[in-house]
């Protein structure tokens, strides 16, 4: 709803020039930093998702802040993706690309089950490499991804683009 939207919004602080010049960048920390905001971001989630999914998959490492209190309010378990070479083995990795450069994302199997109806959560949403990279490693697990959500979504790096066989829904978008 418009409030939510409107509370949401006011906590977010426009950065321009981070981290390199040209680009402005959408801080979330002042949201994260206000109780009753994460508080109702945390809520509307939960209340959006609740008896659909049977598991929350956060990326590394601000999706984290965001799918352990969903995970928490839904009753689900949490699923850790994370950067190269963090996670204890067995992993099964997909490398992505960056606005410059790749990085890896690494999963372990182990921690989803076959069939499993799994949310993608992570704070922003820019080019959708990341996104992509998720979907991959958890689909490639056996579980099915059961949608995609981000606080942000950056409208003009255009990453709905490769999502598009996906339900994803972003709470603010500029
Ligand atoms: C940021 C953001 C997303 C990703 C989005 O993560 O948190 O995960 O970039 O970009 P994309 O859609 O172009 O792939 P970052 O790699 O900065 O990691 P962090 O969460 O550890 O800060
Ligand atoms: N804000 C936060 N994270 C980001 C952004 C941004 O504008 N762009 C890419 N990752």
């Amino acid at each position: 709803p418009e409030e939510l939207t409107q509370l949401l919004d006011s906590h977010v602080r426009e950065v321009p020039d981070f981290p390199e010049p040209g680009v402005l960048f959408r801080d979330i920390t002042p949201l994260l930093a206000d109780g009753p905001a994460f508080a109702a971001l945390v809520d509307a989630l939960a209340e959006r998702y609740r008896g659909k999914v049977d598991a929350v998959a956060g990326l590394e490492s601000r999706g984290f802040i965001l799918a352990a209190p969903l995970a928490h309010a839904l009753g689900v378990g949490m699923i850790t993706i994370r950067k190269a070479g963090r996670l204890p083995g067995p992993v099964t990795g997909v490398d992505y690309t960056l606005e410059y450069g790749t990085a890896r994302l690494e999963l372990r199997p182990e921690t989803v089950t076959a069939d499993q109806r799994v949310l993608i959560i992570d704070d922003v949403l820019a080019t959708g490499g990341t996104a992509r990279a998720a979907i991959e490693l958890i689909e490639g697990a056996g579980a099915r991804v059961a949608g995609l959500t981000m606080l942000l979504e950056l409208d003009e790096l255009r990453g709905r683009e490769q999502l598009t066989d996906y339900p994803l829904d972003s709470i603010l978008r500029y």
